[in-house]
């Protein structure tokens, strides 16, 4: 079988289209696995992984950890917040110590852009990027086209608006690259102030007005306002964001099509999505989460797959 063309997963700008293809392939086969009544295979009982994660998280280290035991590894979980690097230890030092403890695969969560990409020219093991500060979020993205691929057939040729705080956000960046890689065409919408001014190089159009780019899509990738990221206001208040660019219900019945709706979480319910779109049958968010540790088991077990044992 052929493998992947990369050494590690630090971003989807990284990979071709061969490689989302043989991802999804291999998800496939994980995803039946995960629905056996014994959920497990002995693959990678020979493999050790630590998660780090340097930035909170729910779904992401959960969907890892999951992920990493369904496949048998052996499993070791660091977060910054109870770790010594709250006693001033460096990203290297702090990785080589785990390193020492003989760990094949980091996957790792970073506030900084490009952690990954540092990482993996200093230490001696694969790295996945769980999310590297405003960069790439590739496993997300790919969780998102894998769950797209699933509801509607396939992604090539699809619409896909991405809607929201582009300019803080991983999930845009990584959605963008692989959706094109695949073949879909691409959009974002929101507030001109969290757009960036780089989006159209990357083959992208803007549409500020949220209802001719619901009614130009397929699927909308619904994001939230990363409020932690911002050290300045982009945006008057968030009455009028969720007024001008809030996916409500009303707005949904008037399309006169079925639109299918995704977050990548967590959501700011009642703020860019009501509960009632988040929990309709026009969302797949719950989904998305599922099929993440299907993408993940695929992602671990094919780059393990290269290490020389
Ligand atoms: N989608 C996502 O990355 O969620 P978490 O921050 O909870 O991992």
């Amino acid at each position: 079988m052929q493998g992947l063309s990369v050494e590690h997963l630090l971003g989807i700008k990284y990979l071709n289209a061969n490689d989302i293809d043989l991802i999804f392939k291999t998800a496939d086969h994980f995803k039946e696995v995960i629905n056996r009544p014994i959920k497990k295979v002995p693959s990678l009982r020979d493999i050790t992984i630590a998660n780090l994660f340097f930035e909170n998280s729910t779904r992401t280290k959960l969907s890892f950890e999951l992920a990493e035991k369904r496949l048998s590894a052996d499993v070791i979980n660091f977060s910054a917040g109870q770790s010594s690097v709250k006693k001033g230890e460096t990203l290297i030092d702090t990785v080589n110590n785990i390193l020492a403890m003989k760990v094949d695969i980091v996957v790792m969560r970073h506030g900084n852009v490009g952690a990954g990409v540092f990482l993996s020219n200093h230490v001696n093991a694969k790295i996945i990027n769980a999310g590297d500060g405003t960069h790439e979020h590739p496993t997300q993205a790919l969780l998102d086209s894998y769950s797209i691929r699933e509801k509607l057939g396939s992604v090539k040729g699809k619409k896909i608006v991405i809607v929201g705080d582009i300019l803080h956000s991983r999930v845009a960046l990584s959605n963008i690259f692989a959706l094109q890689l695949q073949g879909a065409q691409v959009k974002v919408c929101g507030p001109t102030t969290l757009i960036p001014k780089y989006i159209s190089s990357l083959g992208v159009e803007v549409e500020n007005n949220l209802k001719k780019a619901l009614e130009w899509c397929d699927v909308a990738n619904v994001l939230r306002v990363q409020h932690e990221r911002m050290e300045i206001k982009y945006f008057p208040s968030t009455r009028e964001y969720t007024q001008l660019f809030g996916i409500n219900q009303e707005i949904l019945d008037n399309l006169g099509k079925k639109i299918v709706i995704m977050h990548p979480g967590p959501i700011n319910r009642g703020v860019e999505i009501t509960s009632e779109v988040a929990d309709s049958d026009q969302s797949i968010i719950l989904n998305q989460v599922e099929n993440g540790v299907a993408i993940r088991m695929a992602v671990i077990y094919l780059l393990a797959q290269q290490i020389k044992r």
